[in-house]
């Protein structure tokens, strides 16, 4: 079977280009590069000892869409390629449109047209809003609090309004929760651009040296230690949910929706703390102001992907902090160097 994956030299498109082709998938890919460097698919083909079919293009060139398209036999198609900082997207919110929805339209429409009509989507816990209750279902109320959050949510009813007009669609609609880690072998990982926005790459880069302390944003949230809890997935795992939902897929799901995490949350401070095992290092931090716009409390209920996937989370916190600081010390600077 031949997946295209969009987005798939990025953070957690890298790691599922490895499991799929581990699987015996054959893997193309279609990745701008904007936030990726070709280096993370040259790794994984190292590492599987196979080849991927790589094509430099945007998935708003609808013209390079159809040349792929027309060029390979694609049998199902596993979406990452998108925009995805948070605080960006409430600068540049056009932009995030342009590329997340109109991007996802573009390809949605070339799908129909060569009558490929699988599909695995990247949406986010970030499509609950604020919960009222956790761990969260994924029957609970959507909402979004920013531009990005926004995407996910308009493509999620884009993908349900084309499932009800057309029930030949088969769509995975998989919740990430906190991805985080990286492979074992600390030849691929998370290579953030500029300063990380995101907890763990930002104190992976303290633990390096190369930044001073962690700014935990907020001591006063309604938890035990006061901090904001996440419910953090190692990216393993969450890549091998692909590979559940594509095989979901192809016995003709129809629409389906997933959390993918691990069901247990993490406060700042554990993970503080977790990590400064996995760094043997004392890891210096102060506490600063709320982020605007973060929430107190997000963890997964994932039993549905479970029963239905048979898939659940079996990497711990430890394997991720240690996964996560061992690509960072191999990796200073990323794929850059
Ligand atoms: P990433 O930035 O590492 O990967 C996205 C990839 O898409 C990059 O390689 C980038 O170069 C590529 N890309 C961006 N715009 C493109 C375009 N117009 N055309 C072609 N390629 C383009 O991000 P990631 O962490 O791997 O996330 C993958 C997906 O998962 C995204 O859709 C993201 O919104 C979603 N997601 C991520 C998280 C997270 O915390 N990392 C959480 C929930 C959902
Ligand atoms: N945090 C800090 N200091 C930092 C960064 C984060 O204290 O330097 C705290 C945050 O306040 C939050 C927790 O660490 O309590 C996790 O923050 P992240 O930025 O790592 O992750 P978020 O939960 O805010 O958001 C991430 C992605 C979103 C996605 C969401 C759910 O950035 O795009 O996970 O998948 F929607």
């Amino acid at each position: 079977m031949r997946i295209l994956v969009t987005g798939g030299a990025g953070y957690i498109g890298s790691h599922t280009c490895l499991e799929l082709l581990n699987d015996g998938y054959e893997v193309v890919v279609i990745d701008n590069l904007s936030n990726s460097s070709i280096e993370a698919i040259k790794r994984v083909e190292k590492l599987t000892g196979k080849n991927i079919k790589f094509y430099e293009n945007d998935i708003l060139d609808t013209e390079a869409l159809l040349k792929i398209f027309d060029i390979e036999n694609i049998d199902a198609v596993i979406h990452f390629a998108g925009l995805k900082a948070v605080g960006e997207s409430c600068m540049m919110p056009l932009q995030y449109f342009k590329v997340n929805v109109t991007g996802t339209i573009n390809l949605l429409e070339v799908m129909e047209k060569y009558k490929v009509k699988n599909l695995v989507f990247s949406s986010s816990a970030t499509v609950y809003g604020d919960p009222a209750t956790v761990p969260i279902k994924e029957d609970f109320p959507l909402s979004a609090t920013n531009p990005y959050g926004r995407t996910k949510l308009m493509i999620e009813d884009i993908l349900r309004d084309l499932y009800r007009a057309d029930k030949g669609w088969n769509i995975a609609i998989l919740r990430y929760f906190n991805p985080i880690g990286a492979h074992e072998s600390g030849e691929i990982g998370e290579d953030p651009n500029g300063i990380p926005n995101n907890l763990v790459p930002y104190i992976a880069k303290v633990a390096m040296g190369e930044l001073k302390e962690i700014n935990v944003f907020g001591d006063n949230y309604d938890t035990a230690d006061g901090t904001g809890i996440r419910d953090f997935i190692h990216v393993v795992d969450l890549a091998i949910g692909h590979i559940k939902a594509i095989e979901r897929l192809m016995k003709n799901s129809g629409l389906v929706t997933y959390n993918l995490g691990t069901g247990r949350g993490y406060s700042v401070l554990e993970i503080i703390q977790n990590y400064e095992k996995a760094c043997n290092k004392k890891l210096p931090y102060v506490v600063v102001d709320r982020r605007p716009g973060d929430i107190a409390v997000s963890y997964a209920d994932s039993s549905k992907a479970y029963e239905e996937l048979g898939w659940k989370a079996v990497r711990g916190i430890d394997e991720m902090c240690r996964d996560s600081y061992n690509w960072q010390y191999k990796n200073p600077k990323g794929y850059s160097e």
